[in-house]
């Protein structure tokens, strides 16, 4: 995540949900940015400033009439020089006041008052009867409508103990949506399929065979997807990793459901892009019960039997979408990868340099395509990802 140099306000509205805006604040601060906090009379029952000025590092304001703010204007001085500001939690009542553009408190005149090229991201969090009421669906329709971002909400246990649509987001999530608020929309309208992680194919129902893909590559493109405005589906074998917000994750475990969950969903698909670490072969005389140390026929033999190639499927596909490939080699990656690229009839094959990558947070690639090849220099998965999503959306 690269928020470097950006400077963000985080307005603080009256909400439980006030507790999570400290983690948020670190999550920025970590990410690059940096935060001016602003809260109203109601956020400060929740949560006090002084938290929030030693996690921002930075004075907080609440108050309108704030004797510090040397020109009385900290409505104006505040969001001049602003990337973005974001609300969160940002209350059923705060909403409402977005939607009616009022100005009875610094953050509802902050917001009324910044320049129109500031985005501003809220992430709604309120009780469940709260946010399904029609006068807040009204004014969250209307704010979207002047071109707010809304954040979530999302479901679950609520603090009031009922349970619904009205959490605030978490922070991690909220961090990626505020990151992708500063990309371009390079996929806008766009459908991917991607394919992470590793496959798991079965010895006995407890043993198996996998491979050492962490899917964070995978998982790193589907969030840059996302953020360039595209529709995305992420069918990934088995993972420890979370699937990244606003992405539609489908579990697999073997090559065999990979591929048929591939083939089920790659139908109207525009891109896809396959970075799972898909086992070659699965072993063909699995068994159904635990094989046993000692066990009649003493040491298990293992038989392979080939698994389909998911890219070479897609790729033969008459209408099939932009295939985008990647090779994992130990030696003479130019040659392979390229060799690779020709073979499988895909457009861009995507090298990793060295198979030392797996389960690491950086990486280092080399994209091949018809005229060549383009080194990406080693860097955050993340960013390596945003700029594979660059050169895709600049070839489609
Ligand atoms: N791939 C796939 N289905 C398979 C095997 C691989 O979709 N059964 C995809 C991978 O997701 C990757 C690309 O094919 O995008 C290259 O995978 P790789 O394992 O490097 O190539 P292979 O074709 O399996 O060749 P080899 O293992 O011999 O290098």
């Amino acid at each position: 995540m690269d928020l470097a140099g950006k400077k963000i306000v985080l307005g603080l509205t009256g909400g439980i949900a006030c507790y999570k805006a400290a983690e948020l604040t670190r999550a920025l601060i970590k990410a690059g940015a940096s935060v001016q906090v602003v809260m109203t009379d109601a956020a400060t029952h929740f949560i006090t400033p002084v938290t929030m000025q030693a996690l921002s590092g930075q004075t907080v304001y609440t108050d309108q009439w704030d004797p510090r703010v040397a020109n009385n204007m900290a409505h104006i001085d505040l969001t001049r020089g602003a990337d973005a500001i974001v609300i969160a939690p940002c209350s059923a009542d705060f909403i409402a006041k977005l939607a009616q553009g009022r100005c009875d408190d610094l953050l509802s005149t902050l917001c009324v008052a910044r320049p129109m090229q500031v985005p501003l991201l809220v992430a709604p969090a309120m009780n469940v009867e709260m946010w399904q009421n029609p006068a807040t669906q009204r004014n969250v329709q209307q704010i979207a409508a002047d071109g707010i971002t809304i954040m979530g909400p999302g479901v679950g246990e609520q603090a009031c103990g009922e349970t619904g649509l009205g959490r605030m987001l978490e922070p991690a999530q909220l961090l990626e949506l505020i990151c992708a608020a500063f990309q371009a929309k390079s996929l806008a309208g766009k459908k991917v399929l991607i394919t992470a992680g590793p496959t798991f194919e079965a010895i006995d129902p407890v043993r198996g065979i996998t491979n050492l893909s962490s899917g964070k590559m995978g998982y790193a493109i589907a969030r840059a997807a996302y953020a360039a405005g595209a529709q995305v589906t992420l069918v990934s074998g088995p993972t420890a990793l979370v699937a990244p917000y606003g992405v539609q994750r489908i579990d697999v475990t073997t090559a065999r459901q990979m591929h048929d969950s591939v083939l089920a969903q790659v139908g109207g698909q525009e891109v896809f892009i396959a970075v799972a670490a898909v086992a070659d072969w699965h072993v063909s005389n699995a068994a159904e019960q635990k094989i046993k140390k000692d066990g009649a026929s003493g040491l298990p033999t293992l038989q392979f039997a080939p698994n389909p190639d998911i890219l070479a499927a897609v790729a033969a596909l008459p209408d099939r979408p932009y295939c985008v490939g990647f090779a994992a080699e130990s030696e003479q990656l130019l040659q392979h990868a390229e060799a690779k690229r020709v073979k499988k009839n895909i457009p861009l094959l995507v090298g990793n340099i060295g198979h030392e990558t797996f389960g690491k947070d950086d990486n280092e690639l080399v994209l091949f395509d018809a005229q060549g090849h383009t080194h990406l220099a080693r860097a955050d998965k993340n960013s390596l990802a945003q700029q594979l999503i660059a050169a895709i959306a600049a070839r489609l």
